[in-house]
């Protein structure tokens, strides 16, 4: 069925556990995440970026993954990851998003503040919830994200810009980074614990991709409730083409994409599995 985010993440929250949102593109990486989530037996989180919006139908989207939802055996809610305009933050509200995210980080603290604090009394008023960051992920091998300029968050500003907007989870930068690392990922989890004691929303990690499982571990015991996928479920698809490139195959589209659907789904169950621990 589809479910509240902010239940879904308050439910993490008690249990000590995460729940991964996935970023998704295609029917078949929406049907890989519901299916994978099954198999597990946790929720999950749909999450379609601002940045797909010139090429996914919104709100034909968000109608194939509220059928979907109403299927499945287990709670799937639908977000929107990263949007930078407030008018992405609306439609993906009327096309029946369960959660946003905003993304003022860019801007100085106060404008943050005042954007961030219009558009949760917007979301609020339908029940929508809203995800905010403060810092921001620098960008590792293979993403398609925007370049950050990999400021940590810091933990007093995290409380004054929650308190001051009423955002309902908080994304915090604390040395992941949206795409692979291209040297030895350096997670702050004492910054982690400080941003924890200063703000008691659920806390999201964005850039789960090839963070170490003991990593992601730390993160989930001290407060992260939410984990971002996408890099590394592109990186299992892409391989699979690229084999039938270097073994030149060439067999039916409807076959690429169904395989491909397993492969994601496989690579989306042992993340779903790690943070659910
Ligand atoms: P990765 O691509 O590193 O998995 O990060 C995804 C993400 O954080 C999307 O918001």
């Amino acid at each position: 069925m589809l479910s509240n985010t902010k239940a879904m993440l308050s439910r993490a929250q008690v249990s000590k556990q995460a729940v991964a949102a996935f970023n998704v593109y295609s029917l078949e990486t929406v049907q890989a995440a519901v299916s994978a989530a099954e198999k597990a037996g946790q929720p999950v989180i749909i999450a379609l970026g601002e940045r797909y919006f010139g090429t996914v139908d919104v709100e034909g989207f968000a109608a194939m993954v509220k059928a979907i939802a109403a299927k499945s055996g287990v709670p799937v809610a639908l977000h929107l990851d990263h949007a930078y305009e407030k008018q992405s933050v609306i439609r993906a509200i009327r096309s029946g998003f369960t959660s946003v995210m905003y993304d003022g980080s860019k801007f100085p603290l106060e404008e943050n503040i005042s954007i961030t604090r219009e558009i949760v009394s917007i979301a609020h008023m339908v029940d929508v919830a809203v995800e905010a960051e403060i810092g921001s992920l620098a960008r590792g091998a293979f993403s398609d994200e925007e370049e950050g300029d990999g400021t940590l968050t810091d933990p007093q500003s995290a409380k004054q810009f929650v308190e001051a907007t009423g955002v309902d989870f908080l994304a915090a930068a604390i040395g992941t980074v949206h795409g692979m690392y291209t040297g030895e990922p350096n997670i702050n989890i004492g910054l982690l614990k400080q941003i924890r004691e200063a703000v008691h929303v659920p806390l999201v990690l964005h850039g789960g991709s090839g963070t170490p499982d003991e990593v992601i571990r730390e993160t989930i015991r001290n407060g992260i409730c939410k984990i971002n996928v996408n890099t590394e479920i592109s990186m299992a698809a892409v391989s699979y083409l690229k084999s039938l490139h270097e073994n030149a195959k060439t067999p039916h589209l409807s076959d690429v994409m169904s395989h491909m659907q397993g492969i994601m789904e496989e690579s989306m169950e042992k993340f779903i599995r790690l943070f659910s621990e």
